[in-house]
């Protein structure tokens, strides 16, 4: 009973098919994919791809891709056969309900918050950087103090007052000419004839969200139609910078493909196939919004057949566009060059004939983040909707538009609550926490299939994963070895997330379950 109180499939698979105060079907397979790869391309490709190569794995970097993207398709295919059984709008949350229990499924619930209302703030962050630096180059600065959060982190822990080296003569930011990096330190940005201005409030990323919000609010086709766009864009962009950068490789950057293993100051290691181990958690990140495609369950017209494909189908494209894109950049560039916020547009710059394509890189990015953005901000009120049916969260959450058939009012929390941490708040940490909250959800999805298939072999079953128990095996090893592979601080922040959630848990979920209320009442 209570925290290990399971919901029956049958009950679930009445409710996925009711349309009482239920949301709007409108999206097919081909919508679905879509927003699939809405989700996946963003941060991830245009920005870490660049730290792990500098950092970790040299152009080695490449094969993290293909083990981080093999960890993500085993999930991937667990999680279809969940929402080809399970239609419902809650995901990993809904699928630990019906295998694990109401606590299990609270705290997973707790972590996909990590995953989509964090991951949307993180990537409107970057989102600001992009457009910032787009805005720039047509010489329209936006003020430094209304660019950037009040505080940063430095050195992976220190919270410290945020600033802008500006340019005085151009008020732009004022970059070192060889790296066309923007001044970290203070000092160093006066000693180069810079200003210091203090961030107040990162401007550009809440407007970014109330704007996606507010077309989240509006409908699910249109939020679907905008993210259609955004996906033809920075696929065009990504598509260009394969093809055309291909013909300019420099194959002495790759060579050799695996650098020798380094040792650093502080006794840790780079390179060698430990870094291209290491770097496979970090380029996770760029993978994470597959699942947001299962969110959308009670929209889809057909989701039993759609929801598998939709995941699926966008995960194997991203994989494969991802696999180029590192080799791409490793082989244009001198991967130690690549460790900067923009390794995309470094890369591109290193072969004067690709000059042309830098400019439509950052459109690229910039188009690329603000989906990913979109379709986190569409996954989160969505979980939110499921979790407030099942009496966990407050009856607000699940409250659906009478004219636009969302759940509105769950958007605008949602909405409101990443403009605040968007807005305010130091993102140095959050990258990691992101991914901290989406493995331990994957690993729980894949051992919920094995159980699921063990306890009630008999269930209709849409779509199957195959090779049950080998692919929830290792889609579950995999995970849970790259979550142990984050920074401690990391687990400490996720610790101290749970103890947060569980006791949100006992003081309101538990009281207010249904499946709790009706197990009292019988009894
Ligand atoms: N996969 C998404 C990105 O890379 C979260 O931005």
């Amino acid at each position: 009973m209570g925290i290990w109180s399971k919901k029956s499939i049958t009950a679930l698979r009445a409710e996925a098919n009711s349309s009482e105060g239920g949301l709007k079907r409108t999206l097919g397979a081909l919508n679905l994919t879509l927003l699939g790869i809405g989700a996946i391309i963003g941060a991830g490709i245009f920005v870490l791809t660049g730290t792990a190569a500098a950092n970790f794995a040299g152009p080695g970097v490449s094969l993290s891709f293909v083990l981080a993207g093999l960890a993500c398709l085993f999930a991937g295919l667990c999680y279809a056969e969940f929402a080809s059984m399970i239609p419902i709008a809650g995901s990993a949350y809904t699928y630990s309900y019906a295998t694990m229990g109401e606590g299990v499924a609270w705290f997973i619930g707790w972590n996909l918050v990590l995953e989509y209302l964090f991951a949307a703030a993180t990537v409107s962050v970057g989102w600001s950087g992009y457009f910032g630096a787009l805005l720039s180059e047509v010489g329209i600065h936006i003020p430094a103090a209304f660019a950037s959060a009040p505080l940063t982190v430095v050195n992976g822990h220190q919270v410290v007052r945020a600033f802008t080296c500006v340019d005085p003569a151009t008020g732009g930011a004022l970059m070192d000419a060889a790296t066309h990096v923007a001044y970290v330190a203070r000092e160093a940005c006066t000693a180069a004839g810079g200003n210091v201005v203090d961030g107040l409030i990162n401007l550009p990323a809440v407007v970014l969200i109330l704007g996606l919000t507010m077309l989240l609010v509006r409908g699910v086709q249109e939020s679907a139609t905008f993210n259609n766009v955004v996906v033809a864009i920075k696929m065009t962009v990504v598509l260009l910078v394969i093809g055309f950068g291909f013909m300019y490789i420099n194959r002495e950057n790759w060579t050799p493909f695996i650098p020798d293993m380094v040792t650093n100051p502080d006794g840790s290691t780079k390179y060698g196939m430990s870094g291209v181990l290491r770097a496979a958690p970090v380029v996770f990140f760029s993978y994470i919004g597959f699942d947001a495609v299962s969110t959308a369950a009670q929209e889809a017209k057909n989701p039993q057949r759609d929801l598998p494909i939709g995941m699926i189908a966008s995960l194997l494209i991203c994989t494969v566009l991802y696999i180029l894109m590192s080799l791409v950049m490793t082989g244009l560039a001198p991967y130690q060059q690549l460790g900067v916020p923009h390794p995309v547009s470094v890369a591109i710059g290193a072969v004067p004939q690709l000059k042309w394509l830098e400019y439509l890189v950052n459109i690229g990015a910039t188009a690329g983040l603000s989906s990913v953005v979109l379709v986190m901000l569409m996954g989160q009120p969505r979980i939110f909707y499921t979790m407030s049916r099942d009496g966990l969260l407050p009856k607000i959450f699940s409250r659906v538009h009478p004219v636009y058939q969302t759940p509105a009012a769950s958007t605008w929390i949602v909405g409101a609550i990443a403009i605040v941490i968007a807005g305010f708040f130091p993102l140095g940490l959050l990258g990691e926490l992101v991914s901290g909250g989406t493995l331990a959800a994957f690993a729980t999805v894949c051992i919920g299939v094995w159980v699921l298939r063990t306890r009630s072999p008999e269930l209709e079953r849409p779509f199957r994963t195959p090779l049950v128990p080998l692919v929830p095996i290792l889609g579950a090893g995999a995970t849970l070895y790259m979550m142990f592979q984050l920074p401690k601080l990391t687990w400490t922040l996720l610790g101290a997330w749970t103890a947060i959630g569980m006791t949100t848990y006992f003081l309101y979920g538990m009281r207010n379950s249904t499946i709790g209320k009706q197990e009292a009442s019988r009894r």
